[in-house]
């Protein structure tokens, strides 16, 4: 009772009450803020993460274009029904070079994070056509335009050059040979093409002609490209989730 007593003069006395709220909020800002400070990085690394592919990136140009991130998330919550569905929940790591990132915040559709290899190229070429074509129940709306629409990617160089200034770590070889890798993940039989360097440059980026038709690149071509990438480069066999608590 007493100590009741004691916090009724802290509530009838406006200055006591902002002085003792500021102690209590700068002692738990610390607490919050200062071991911060202690860590080199805030991500852990994982082995696998990569920046985007000229192509991918493009992809994921049409992906913020076309406003997907509206009905479908980028994240995996560490939460059994997440995992089970979608698989292993997202590492900050996986979405490090994402500028601006994907997590979304309303699922109308499902998680895509992992959606990377869980269909074939043609299956996304139809339900990207018309989604109810491949899900008859499905309320997505189709993208039919995605398919002819010529994929314009002569600034591409410029948009892997602008994200080196927010961190990626895309090198100079990376940036003049932008068009070339991109030409090659699309074509990969194109005069020009070197598989091996952009391989080099991008390991495990998939390299074929995703919309199924050779004889342009297309916006849907990049998109594909780009979706069956997501969730693709962490080994989740060998990945060791307490490695960094150690
Ligand atoms: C109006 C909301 C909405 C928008 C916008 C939308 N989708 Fe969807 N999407 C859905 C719904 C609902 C489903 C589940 C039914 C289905 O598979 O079609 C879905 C399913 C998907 C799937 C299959 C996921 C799975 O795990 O089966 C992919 C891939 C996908 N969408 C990609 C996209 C892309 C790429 C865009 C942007 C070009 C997009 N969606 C825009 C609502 C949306």
């Amino acid at each position: 009772m007493s100590i009741l007593k004691q916090h009724g003069k802290i509530e009838r006395n406006v200055t006591l009450l902002a002085a003792l709220s500021l102690a209590v909020v700068t002692v738990g800002g610390l607490v919050e803020i200062v071991p911060l400070f202690y860590l080199n990085n805030t991500i852990e690394k994982v082995e696998g993460v990569r920046p985007y592919s000229p192509l991918e990136l493009a992809g994921r140009n049409i992906y913020i274009r076309e406003g997907c991130y509206v009905c479908h998330s980028q994240m995996i919550r560490p939460m059994r029904d997440e995992v089970e569905r979608y698989g292993h929940y997202s590492l900050a790591a996986e979405s490090m070079y994402d500028h601006p990132f994907q997590w979304g915040s309303k699922r109308t559709g499902p998680d895509l994070a992992r959606i990377g290899g869980r269909y074939s190229d043609d299956w996304h070429v139809d339900h990207m056509r018309n989604p109810r074509d491949v899900v008859p129940e499905s309320i997505m709306p189709g993208y039919p335009a995605l398919e002819t629409a010529t994929l314009s990617y002569e600034f591409i160089a410029d948009d892997l050059w602008a994200n080196t200034m927010v961190g990626v770590p895309y090198t100079e070889e990376m940036i003049d040979l932008a068009i070339q890798d991109l030409e090659t993940q699309a074509n990969p039989e194109g005069d020009e093409s070197d598989i091996e360097g952009l391989l080099a440059r991008y390991p495990k980026a998939q390299a074929r002609v995703f919309d199924g038709d050779s004889g342009k690149i297309t916006e849907l071509d990049a998109l594909i490209a780009y979706m069956q990438m997501l969730g693709t480069l962490v080994d989740f066999s060998t990945y060791d989730a307490t490695a960094n608590a150690r």
